[in-house]
């Protein structure tokens, strides 16, 4: 027999591009396959469902609630079947930040990176966050914003919330108020096939320590998660997110070759755009199940033949670098973005 459903209230401060992806991967009914590729015994350990009892999400702009209404009664209305009980929303502007975050357990922080202290600093939501008896996680999913810059904007009020609870019993360490927790996840979150980095703000912690055991779970609902070290998290952002702009451009070129060669004969734009969508699909399975990009070249290109023609237009052309370079130079800019922020 099942255990019954770990139920879950989230909060998700700053729901705009991310976060409302995050929100709809959390409202879809489709169900992502559970895969914690770091930790796949945590996984088989665990038999209790995760359910997300209510999400409240905040934005800065009126017309910002009504975006993100607009988009779950969308969702509501494309998806069958619905769940017996989807998780209650409720949208509201930044005055109910510090609201949002005391009625979570799982605190998400989805604003733009220059703004994490507009929300953090607030003493309401730092009580909010702080003051329970209860740890809370604060995720952030913010690029180039780290685990020291967050600890730091909650920790004046950190000191101030423990000495005004050492007669609670039960809290006895600052550090414990809440778990900081880096998190990368992707817009394909929507679908919930989003890959999503985690980090945690103690290595030393164990995954299965509650709260980072929590963290996973949430993230798995939108598609496999990774645990890595924070500092290897501004490279993997820059293939886990970043990239998606990248082979978005990469399909649509792909498509745009399609059309041009087709003399009035062709591919409508709609169907080559599928197709190329999909074959990058089929070729993401192949590599994600372990066989090496080089192999798949060479099952797919005959020396002498029409791929290989192709092939040899992109070394040409240098198409390769040029996607290591921009890879590299997304890392290095969002470096910069944390060393800037902790100047
Ligand atoms: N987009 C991606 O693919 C992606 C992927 C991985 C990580 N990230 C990271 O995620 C973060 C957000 O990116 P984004 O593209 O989603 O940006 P975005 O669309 O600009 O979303 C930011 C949201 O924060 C809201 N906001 C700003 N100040 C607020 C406050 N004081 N209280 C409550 N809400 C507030 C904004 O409200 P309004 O809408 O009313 O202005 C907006 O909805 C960035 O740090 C980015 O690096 C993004």
């Amino acid at each position: 027999m099942e255990d019954l459903p770990e139920r879950l209230s989230i909060a998700i401060l700053g729901c705009g591009k991310l976060g409302t992806s995050l929100l709809c991967g959390f409202l879809s009914p489709k169900r992502s396959t559970p895969t914690l590729s770091t930790f796949p015994s945590l996984l088989s350990s665990v038999r209790t469902p995760l359910e997300i009892s209510n999400i409240s999400v905040t934005v800065r702009e009126a017309a910002s609630v009504d975006r993100v209404r607009q988009a779950v009664l969308s969702l509501q209305s494309t998806s069958s079947p619905s769940r017996p009980s989807p998780p209650q929303v409720t949208v509201g502007l930044q005055d109910q930040n510090a609201r949002a975050a005391q009625e979570a357990d799982v605190v998400i922080l989805g604003c733009k990176s220059y703004a994490f202290a507009d929300i953090l600093c607030d003493q309401d939501v730092r009580t909010a966050l702080l003051g329970n008896e209860r740890r809370k996680t604060l995720v952030s999913v913010l690029g180039g914003v780290t685990i020291a810059q967050l600890q730091s904007c909650l920790s004046d009020s950190n000191a101030q919330e423990f000495n005004d609870k050492q007669q609670r019993p039960g809290i006895t360490d600052p550090e414990c108020l809440c778990t900081i927790v880096r998190a990368v996840p992707n817009m394909a979150a929507r679908n919930r096939e989003s890959v999503t980095i985690i980090s945690s703000s103690d290595p030393s912690i164990p995954p299965q320590d509650d709260n980072n055991r929590q963290v996973n779970r949430l993230f798995a609902l939108l598609g496999p998660t990774k645990t890595l070290l924070e500092s290897q998290i501004n490279h993997a952002s820059a293939i886990a997110a970043s990239s998606l702009a990248f082979y978005a451009k990469i399909i649509a070129g792909a498509a745009d070759g399609a059309l041009d060669c087709g003399n009035g004969q062709g591919l409508s734009k709609e169907d080559a755009m599928w197709i190329s969508a999909q074959a990058v699909r089929g070729t993401s399975g192949l590599v994600a199940a372990g066989q090496d990009p080089s192999c798949v070249v060479a099952e797919v290109a005959t020396k002498g033949g029409s791929t290989a023609a192709g092939l040899k237009v992109m070394e040409e052309r240098g198409v390769i670098e040029a996607v290591s370079a921009a890879v590299k130079e997304c890392a290095r800019a969002t470096e910069m973005l944390s060393n800037a922020s902790t100047r």
